[in-house]
């Protein structure tokens, strides 16, 4: 039987690329695909606030589902937010857009006050969406769930609102080294109850979101956030779904996440990914890294600095194409779809 002329993305090349097997083309999807760039987007938050669209499951699988319909990405990633399942666990929080945690954590009882995580009690509603995109994706397209990593996390619940410093999280690693430990114990066991669930509901493959990590010296760096990735990526091997580590600003980190038991590593543009892939070695996939800034550039430069990006990434199996970081909310929807025809055109 001959194979049907599918679309680039029905070949189900992320998933290979994850698991480091030969592909036919460079897989891309974009982290924070769905949101702010996208006018439908737009539309519907001009009716429903950020929460509600989370917190409501055909929502959340509409939004999900939006960049889908207009660009050949080769994943969907749900729609949610990482400090949804740590609402679900009763941590009075709003979106500011950021989120802003009404009473930081800094107490050994409000750690203790802390409940573990029941996804399908808690946050039923973030497995329901799952459910809901696995029926309306386009055949062959995956789809990732994810959850944030375990320091990120602790730097909101700890510093209580968005930061590019996160202070008073990095002076309790070191004013409180116990707690710190305790706390990212415990949302290190939440998180990987949460992954697994969605794994359950129909999630292919599971993101950790290391926001933060460049904020911590390597020292700090494997003894808190590492160590606490460590124990949720042991509890998620059953699963069988390959599992992504995303590290912002993680050039100074990444001889330490080598011997990590990830299928992936996600990285941000300031590294070359020829030098992370040399680090890391051969047993790991590497994601990224295109600058989000990039696609302000001509159409005929963008092109450059993707030839830039696929160069460094080489030619060994293992490479999923995606921005550094989050896609901003002024970038042009238009400039997106040359960047996926155009990663796609490469063999
Ligand atoms: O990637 C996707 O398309 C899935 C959706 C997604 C969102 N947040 C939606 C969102 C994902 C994967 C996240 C993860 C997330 N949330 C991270 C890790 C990734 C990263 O950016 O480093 C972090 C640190 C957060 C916390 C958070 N939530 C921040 C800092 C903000 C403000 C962001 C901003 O650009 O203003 C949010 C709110 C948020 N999360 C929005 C979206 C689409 C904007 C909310 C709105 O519509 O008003």
């Amino acid at each position: 039987m001959s194979a049907p002329a599918a679309a680039p993305r029905a070949a189900g090349a992320f998933l290979a690329a994850c698991r480091r097997e030969p592909v036919a083309h460079r897989p891309i999807w974009i982290m924070r695909q769905a949101g702010r760039y996208l006018p439908e987007y737009r539309a519907l938050r001009a009716k429903v606030d950020f929460e509600t669209l989370t917190r409501t499951a055909d929502l959340a699988a509409e939004v999900t589902l939006q960049p889908l319909r207009r660009f050949e990405l080769d994943a969907a990633i749900l729609f949610s937010d990482i400090m949804t399942p740590l609402q679900g666990m009763g941590v009075d929080l709003a979106f500011e857009p950021g989120p802003v945690v009404r009473a930081p954590i800094r107490s050994d009882a409000q750690i203790d006050a802390l409940p573990a995580l029941v996804p399908e009690r808690d946050v039923p509603f973030v497995l329901q969406a799952i459910r809901l995109v696995r029926a309306n994706l386009p055949p062959g397209v995956p789809l990732i769930g994810f959850a944030g990593a375990p320091f990120t996390l602790l730097c909101y619940l700890v510093g209580g609102r968005p930061s590019k410093e996160f202070g008073a999280a990095r002076a309790f690693l070191y004013a409180q080294p116990q707690a710190a430990q305790r706390l990212l114990t415990h949302l290190a066991d939440a998180m990987a109850e949460y992954l697994t669930a969605q794994a359950a509901a129909g999630a292919q493959a599971l993101m950790l979101f290391e926001s933060w990590a460049g904020l911590l010296g390597p020292p700090q760096f494997e003894r808190f956030a590492l160590a606490a990735v460590r124990r949720t990526a042991a509890r998620l091997r059953h699963t069988g779904v390959p599992l992504i580590y995303y590290v912002n600003q993680g050039a100074a980190l990444m001889g330490a996440v080598r011997d990590l038991d990830v299928d992936v590593v996600g990285v941000d543009w300031r590294t070359g990914l020829a030098e992370v892939r040399q680090t890391l070695g051969a047993a790991k996939a590497v994601q990224g890294n295109l600058d989000p800034a990039a696609l302000f550039a001509p159409p005929e430069e963008l092109k450059r600095h993707v030839d830039a990006v696929l160069t460094q990434a080489g030619e060994a199996p293992g490479h999923i194409f995606n921005l550094g970081h989050g896609i901003w909310q002024e970038t042009d929807p238009d400039a997106v779809a040359r960047l996926v025809d155009y990663v796609h055109e490469h063999r």
